[in-house]
């Protein structure tokens, strides 16, 4: 089953005053439980093409669909549903909230999204990243691999049915970053959750099913990994 797709998908930015074409005409599909990453130089549009992807930049043209619907189909309260609960994000930056403990942090988006707290799902998310031991833990007294996990377990507990990763290993040193695609491989075996995940690693690439290759705001390849860690 496709939950997400583009179409022609374009977008201009102003960049130093002059209109700039930074996603150029780009069309794709994506399976459900499909692991993808996206690789390409830096100014080659990989941000940008997970932010059109998720309705959190607006397109200049083209079509998106997101879990069956024409994004400009949604309206601002089915929008704000898919951001709380459909779809989740993580970033290189880990975007805790450095005065909250772990559970304090992991619930936010069910609060943001006004969802009764079930404290069963929070201790099963908590065990799944292996941090169920830090759970009243000040997020800032944990390691960055730690932190990252922490994130994953926030943006997984809302049960999204895609995943978002903007290079999400980039801080991380290298044991670590194993041990977060290896968590993420994991998490998309047993879910069956979609993965987009940017990176600059090839090696972190290949714990993904297929390798979207940008160029210049276009996908210049797209191929199935036969050689997967
Ligand atoms: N909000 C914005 N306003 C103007 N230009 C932007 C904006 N966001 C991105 N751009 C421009 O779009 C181009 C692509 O940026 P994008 O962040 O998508 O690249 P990227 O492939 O993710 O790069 P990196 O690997 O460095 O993260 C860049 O030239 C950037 O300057
Ligand atoms: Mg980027």
């Amino acid at each position: 089953m496709i939950v997400l797709s583009c179409h022609n998908l374009v977008k201009d930015f102003l960049v130093a005053g002059k209109q700039t074409r930074v996603i150029n005409g780009v069309s794709c599909q994506f399976e459900q439980g499909e692991f993808v990453s996206v690789m390409g130089p830096s100014g080659s549009g990989k941000s940008t093409f997970l932010y059109l992807l998720s309705g959190i930049e607006k397109k200049t043209s083209g079509s998106v669909q997101i879990l069956g619907k024409e994004i400009d189909q949604y309206n601002e309260k089915e929008i704000s549903k898919l951001r709380s609960s459909d779809i989740s994000f993580i970033f290189q930056a880990y975007n805790l909230i450095p005065n909250f403990t772990v559970y304090e942090n992991v619930i936010t988006p069910l609060l943001i999204g006004k969802k009764k707290v079930n404290e069963q799902d929070v201790d099963n998310v908590l065990a799944s990243v292996g941090l169920k031991k830090y759970k009243n833990s000040p997020v800032t007294m944990l390691s960055g691999g730690e932190q990252q996990r922490v994130a994953i377990a926030r943006a997984l507990i809302t049960k999204p049915k895609i995943l978002f990763a903007d290079e999400a290993t980039g801080n991380l040193d290298s044991k670590t970053v194993v041990a977060v695609m290896k968590l993420l491989q994991k998490i998309n075996e047993l879910t069956n959750i979609t993965i987009i995940h940017v990176t600059h690693s090839e090696k972190c690439a290949l714990y993904g099913h297929r390798i979207l290759n940008m160029l210049d705001g276009k996908i210049i390849s797209d191929r199935k990994v036969t050689n997967r860690l």
